[in-house]
């Protein structure tokens, strides 16, 4: 009667979902302020006061019918220049409005990349790094391609070049770059990415077609100690790259990012003309208006990275002095450290017991790891860090 995929998928709750819905039972049971939520990747700084300035002073000045009536497809044009200078403004790129295509975020950002890109060839392929957001794989699986994973790097969680060799084919099609990371809250180096696009060319040479990287982008911003994120498409022509504003201004619930596809990628206008196409059965009609022009209005509005850098800090140094083994954070807002015990899972609802709601790194691809989101307030982090010193003693 249903697709039983389709019903798969609604009604079993991820993993991170789960723990977060514990969460909130548990706090009614005993305090909120007595249940350390690491779970759930929402940020917790507030939007920019820019952000309620450009709402208001939008909907006051605005013809209605323009601001709430469709834009084209790919994004009011003006809105699409404004950012596009922005970009290169930063990154010294040299786009223009053509280049862009406004999306619902991140997520419908690179699911329309996988179905622009996927050639109805069921063996089609799209490669991701451990640890990776989990999300993908449904989301490569949904225009019907494969998504195979390449092992961790636990030293530094950079990339495994010989792995990804390993895996590289005639069927691959892309591979999804996400730096900063979720979870590990690594940056890729300059180094890794020089690699990744020796490597890429080099096989695209070999199998006579393009390999993308999509550069999933939605913690840009939000990267600490000065550290650069290199802007992927400098590197490696055949480059899409998906932007959000989800977490760079706080913005998850109000769906807008976009996808900029360089002039230089293997056939512009047909790529660009797929991912109109793939954008137009997955019933995107267009992002929403009024956030295009908020995004517009607000695009060089600097993140509120000072609060997320300094509970990392304060996590880490807690997470450390415990005696767990970790990664200093580079960028976005979640810590990835070694679990005391090999089954990650396991650990995961040992910690349970000391009210600590940690993600098993298993769902990221990454075993034997577990995910700390330090997306919350300060207190919780400073509350929490007796209870990571119970769960530590409890394992010697
Ligand atoms: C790595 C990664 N990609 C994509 C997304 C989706 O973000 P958006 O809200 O922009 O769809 C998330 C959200 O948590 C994420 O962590």
């Amino acid at each position: 009667m249903v697709s039983e995929r389709m019903y798969a998928l609604g009604t079993k709750k991820s993993t991170i979902r789960t723990i977060f819905e514990y969460g909130k039972k548990r706090a009614a049971e005993v305090g909120e302020e007595n249940v350390y939520d690491f779970s759930i990747g929402n940020p917790n700084v507030p939007a920019p006061e820019a952000v309620k300035t450009a709402v208001i002073d939008i909907l006051e000045t605005m013809d209605s019918c323009l601001l709430h009536g469709y834009t084209v497809a790919p994004g009011d044009p003006q809105v699409r220049e404004t950012i596009a200078a922005s970009i290169n403004r930063r990154f010294g790129t040299a786009f223009a409005g053509k280049n862009l295509f406004m999306t619902s975020g991140a997520a419908a950002a690179i699911t329309i990349c996988f179905k622009a890109l996927h050639e109805d060839d069921a063996d089609d392929e799209f490669i991701a790094f451990a640890p990776y957001f989990p999300e993908y794989a449904c989301f490569v699986e949904s225009v019907g391609a494969r998504l195979s994973v390449v092992p961790a790097n636990t030293d530094d969680f950079q990339i495994q070049f010989a792995e990804l060799e390993k895996l590289l084919s005639p069927k691959t099609k892309a591979v999804i770059v996400n730096s900063p990371n979720n979870p590990s809250g690594v940056v890729y180096s300059e180094a890794t990415i020089r690699k990744l696009a020796e490597l890429l060319t080099a096989k695209e040479k070999e199998y006579g077609h393009p390999i993308f990287i999509i550069s999933d982008e939605p913690y840009r911003e939000l990267v600490y100690g000065g550290l650069t994120v290199p802007y992927i498409t400098r590197y490696y022509r055949n480059t899409l790259v998906c932007y959000s504003w989800s977490k760079s201004l706080s913005l998850p619930g109000e769906r807008i990012g976009y996808i900029a596809v360089p002039d230089e990628v293997s056939d512009f206008g047909r790529i660009y003309g797929a991912i109109a196409g793939a954008a137009r059965v997955l019933t995107h009609v267009n992002a929403s208006s009024l956030f295009q022009r908020v995004a517009a209005r607000c695009v060089d509005e600097p993140s509120n990275i000072a609060a997320y850098e300094h509970n990392g800090e304060l996590l880490y140094q807690g997470l450390v002095e415990a005696g767990f083994e970790c990664q200093k954070p580079q960028g976005a807002f979640y810590l990835f450290p070694k679990a005391l015990e090999q089954d990650d899972r396991a650990f995961c609802d040992r910690a349970k017991q000391y009210d600590l709601l940690l993600v098993p790194g298993s769902d990221f691809g990454c075993p034997g790891y577990f995910r700390a989101a330090y997306c919350i307030k300060e207190s919780t982090i400073c509350n929490s860090l007796p209870a990571f010193q119970k769960l530590a003693a409890s394992y010697r």
